[in-house]
């Protein structure tokens, strides 16, 4: 046996050594990712042309945190009238307006609006500080919140909700553009 050999085999017990040192160095990063690491929503987004379409009337969302889901091109999204002026919202005689994809940025599932905040604490770890309906993917349990532009707060998600660029025109919102 020559040395080299020799040598690798006295310290064969380092590879699994290495193996769970890499191991835990992998779940710290990916832990403070999940937990601190979530970036908050860009403050002038960017967004890409499509079909205009006509979401509803301003009075079908009397109230905050009244919601309505629609379709823009391929993209399952909804317009959720929330509190205070978001960027990338719309602000309508003084109603607060934000249209976000229901499409989670972990992995595409489906988001549903919570309206219950005890559900949105329960199911997804998230409550806000002023309890508030939330976007929530069952998939993994991601909660967004749409009085932070879409930002993710709880779970596997990273990146925020993209939003859908609003245009009034009348009585009534369209969807026109959607975050690159
Ligand atoms: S697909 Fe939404 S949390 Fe995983």
């Amino acid at each position: 046996m020559n040395q080299t050999r020799r040598k690798i085999l006295e310290h064969w017990w380092l590879l699994p050594l290495a193996g769970v040192a890499a191991f835990f160095a992998w779940l710290g990063v990916r832990s403070w990712s999940i937990l601190l690491g979530k970036p908050a929503p860009n403050p002038l987004p960017r967004f890409k042309a499509g079909a205009r379409v006509r979401i509803a009337a301003i009075s079908d969302l009397p109230k905050v945190w009244d919601a309505i889901p629609f379709q823009f091109g391929t993209t399952p999204a909804i317009l959720v009238r929330v509190q205070a002026p978001q960027a990338g919202g719309i602000t309508i005689a003084g109603q607060h307006f934000i249209g976000l994809s229901r499409k989670c940025t972990h992995l595409q599932c489906l988001c549903e609006y919570i309206k219950n905040p005890e559900i949105a604490a329960m199911a997804y770890k998230y409550r806000p500080e002023f309890a508030h309906p939330v976007l929530g993917c069952a998939c993994h349990f991601s909660a967004f919140d749409p009085e932070e532009a879409g930002k993710s707060m709880s779970g596997p998600a990273l990146e925020p909700l993209p939003r859908v660029q609003l245009a009034a025109s009348g009585r009534n919102i369209f969807a026109i553009g959607l975050e690159t």
